[in-house]
């Protein structure tokens, strides 16, 4: 397949292209968009064979659940039911961005698009070419990260290209987009309501508008008796090629252990990447080091983070020592993504 590959400025959009591409989606077809948290890989989520046509084009496993996104507050009705007052307050609050809710699904969603579940994802992006291209698609675009199954996600359109360039009918590039990670999900067909991915809007931003919020238990740890309320969290998914370890502790011990470590590998021939901050990447002294932002502002670090590890397959490296963050504010989605990316290898120092 020919993959249609068109640039849209997102200050002045070119109105045929996002009319090209809404035709495509609506006649069944596949396209991937940019949206503020990653670029996504759309198709009619009315349509139950366009959402098939996704999990092949990624080879993603069909249980897992792909989220709706709609421009309309209205259309929500179309597609949820027992739709409850805090839905409407984050809604009001968090929509247009980065914020996912599950509802109960109406007859109108396919169990196609959630994966069987009687649930359904929601999403109200910001970004305006992603509004655009709903809007010119019919008003409800299923769209999981534009990724094949496995890799990270991506945040420029030369990720998707090189995922998914020759399957997909096509790639709008809008350019990076501005967050990095993915949309923070809050379950809200239980009470109280929870967490089950974190991403920029935090649990504490949410509990200022909703109160009580909790959050799933398999998080931030690796536990085998707990399976993630998302189907999608139980992949060892968002990882680079290569093996991957963060190290935590005080900074300057970090340092100096990564340091020990990376001289070791290197010894036994292995090629060593390092993930370093602006702070810190002058102190390593072997390996490939790569800053992933600044500490001083963790949205940064959010910006980088799935480039770094994209850059280090193309490298080729064979293991990866990263510095671990704080999980405060975004560094929750940092931390959350760095230990699935490495299996949840972590080295205490
Ligand atoms: O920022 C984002 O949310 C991006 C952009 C493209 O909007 N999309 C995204 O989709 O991250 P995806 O498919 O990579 O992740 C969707 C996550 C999965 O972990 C999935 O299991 C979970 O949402 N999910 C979807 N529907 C669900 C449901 N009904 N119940 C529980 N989890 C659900
Ligand atoms: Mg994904």
């Amino acid at each position: 397949m020919k993959t249609i590959i068109k640039k849209v400025d997102q200050t002045f959009i070119d109105e045929n292209i996002i009319k090209e591409a809404g035709d495509i989606i609506k006649a069944g077809g596949l396209v991937a968009f940019p949206t503020e948290t990653v670029y996504g890989l759309g198709a009619d989520a009315l349509n139950t064979k366009a959402a098939k046509k996704i999990y092949e084009a990624k080879g993603r496993p069909s249980d897992n659940p792909l989220i709706v996104h709609i421009a309309k507050l209205e259309d929500l009705e179309t597609i949820a039911k027992d739709i409850p007052k805090t839905a409407y307050l984050l809604a009001e609050k968090f929509w247009p961005g980065p914020l996912t809710m599950i509802l109960n699904k109406t007859n109108n969603v396919p169990l196609g698009t959630t994966g069987g579940l009687e649930t359904v994802a929601i999403r109200m992006p910001s970004n305006k070419i992603a509004t655009q291209l709903i809007n010119a698609s019919g008003g409800f675009i299923a769209a999981p990260s534009a990724n094949t199954s496995g890799r990270p996600s991506p945040t420029l359109a030369a990720h998707v290209e090189e995922d998914l360039k020759g399957t997909i009918d096509m790639i709008i590039d809008g350019g990076m987009v501005d967050i990095g990670v993915e949309s923070s999900i809050i379950d809200l067909t239980v009470t109280p309501p929870m967490v089950l991915r974190p991403g920029a809007i935090t649990k504490t931003m949410m509990e200022a508008v909703i109160g009580e919020v909790s959050e799933d238990v398999t998080l931030m740890k690796d536990d085998d008796k707990h399976r993630p309320k998302a189907p999608g969290m139980k992949y060892r998914h968002y990882a680079p090629k290569a093996e991957l370890i963060l190290v935590e502790g005080e900074m300057e011990t970090v340092i100096k252990n990564i340091n020990v470590l990376s001289k070791e590998a290197v010894k036994e021939g292995k090629k060593v990447g390092v993930i370093a901050t602006g702070e810190s990447r002058d102190r390593y002294e072997v390996g490939e080091v790569k800053s992933i932002g600044t500490r001083a502002k963790e949205e940064t670090i959010a910006h980088h983070l799935y480039q770094i590890l994209r850059e280090f397959d193309d490298d080729k490296v064979d293991i990866i020592y990263s510095e671990a963050f704080e999980t405060k504010g975004i560094g929750k989605a940092i931390m959350n993504r760095l230990l699935k990316a490495a299996g949840h290898h972590i080295l205490k120092v």
